[in-house]
C-alpha cells in the first residue's frame, strides 16, 4: 500500500493520534524497537504518551528506544543534546528501562565508528519496528540532509545551512550549534516495519511537496518514504 496522509485539525490531535499509534505497538509487540525523534514537533506526542502511562499504565519497560540522531560533541548530560531531550520529555516520566534507551555518543572520538556501532546495536535488537519521525523544511528525516545518495546505515553527517538556521533557536549561543551529527541512515529508517511521521502546521509546504512528489530523490530525503509499504504521515492544519 502507498503512503497514508492523515490531516488533523490541530497539532493536539496530530500528537494524540501519533501517541495512540505508538501505544498500540507497545501493547501488541513483545519487545518493540522504536526510533525516537526530537525537535519541537514531537513534544506533544511525548506529553500524550506520558498521560497514557499515568492513566492507562502503558508499559514502556517492554520497549527499546533509539534516538534517531545526536549532535556531535554533545553528551548525554548536555541539555541541548538529543538524548537529554528524550529523557526530559519522556523517559523521566515513564517506566522505560534505562538500559534500553540508546543514543549515539556525540562525544565519541570517531563519529563514523560510533555510527557503525549504533547501527549494529539497532541490528542486535532485530532492527526497528517503528521509525517515529519529524521532518525538516528541506525534507530531511533524522539528519539525512539533501544529498547525492541515500545512506544505507547510520553515519556521521554534516548539517546543511538550512538546518543550522532552523535549529539555532534551541541554542542561546548561535556559534554553539553543532555542525555535524550522527544520524540513522535512510536505510535504517526504511528497514523499520512501519513509519510514523508527524508534521505541524509550520510544515505545510514540505508536506505538500512530499504529497505531490513521485520521484525518489535524495535531494528531497523524505521522498524515499514513498517506497515504504507502511508509512503514515500525520499533519496538522493549525
Ligand atoms: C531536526 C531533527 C529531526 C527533526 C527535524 C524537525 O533537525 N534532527 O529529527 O525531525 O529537525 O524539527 P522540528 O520538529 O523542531 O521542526
Amino acid at each position: 500500500e502507498n503512503m497514508r496522509f492523515i490531516s488533523k485539525a490541530s497539532e493536539k490531535e496530530m500528537s494524540l493520534l501519533a501517541a495512540q499509534m505508538l501505544a498500540a505497538v507497545l501493547k501488541e509487540k513483545q519487545r518493540p524497537v522504536f526510533a525516537m525523534p526530537t525537535g519541537g514537533t514531537p513534544v506533544g506526542t511525548y506529553k500524550a504518551l506520558v498521560k497514557l502511562y499515568q492513566e492507562q499504565n502503558l508499559d514502556f519497560s517492554k520497549g527499546i528506544f533509539f534516538n534517531v540522531d545526536e549532535y556531535e560533541g554533545l553528551g548525554r548530560e548536555n541539555p541541548q543534546g538529543y538524548y537529554y531531550f528524550l529523557h526530559e520529555h519522556l523517559y523521566q516520566y515513564v517506566n522505560v528501562a534505562p538500559k534500553h534507551t540508546f543514543a549515539p555518543d556525540g562525544k565519541a572520538g570517531d563519529l563514523e565508528q560510533e555510527a557503525a556501532e549504533y547501527e549494529a546495536k539497532i541490528d542486535s535488537f532485530g532492527g526497528l519496528d517503528v521509525a517515529f519521525l519529524g521532518i525538516g523544511r528541506n525534507g530531511h528525516i533524522g539528519f539525512n540532509e539533501p544529498a547525492d545518495f541515500f545512506r544505507y546505515a547510520s553515519s556521521s553527517v554534516t548539517l546543511s545551512e538550512d538546518t543550522l538556521r532552523a535549529n539555532a533557536r534551541f541554542f542561546s549561543d548561535q556559534k554553539a550549534v553543532p555542525r555535524r551529527a550522527i544520524s540513522m541512515g535512510a536505510g535504517t529508517i526504511m528497514r523499520a516495519k512501519s513509519i510514523i511521521l508527524i508534521a505541524g502546521s509550520d510544515k505545510k509546504d514540505v508536506i505538500k511537496r512530499l504529497k505531490s512528489c513521485k520521484d525518489i530523490n535524495p535531494q528531497f530525503p523524505a521522498s524515499v518514504l514513498w517506497l515504504h509499504p507502511d508509512a503514515t504521515i500525520i499533519s496538522a492544519e493549525k
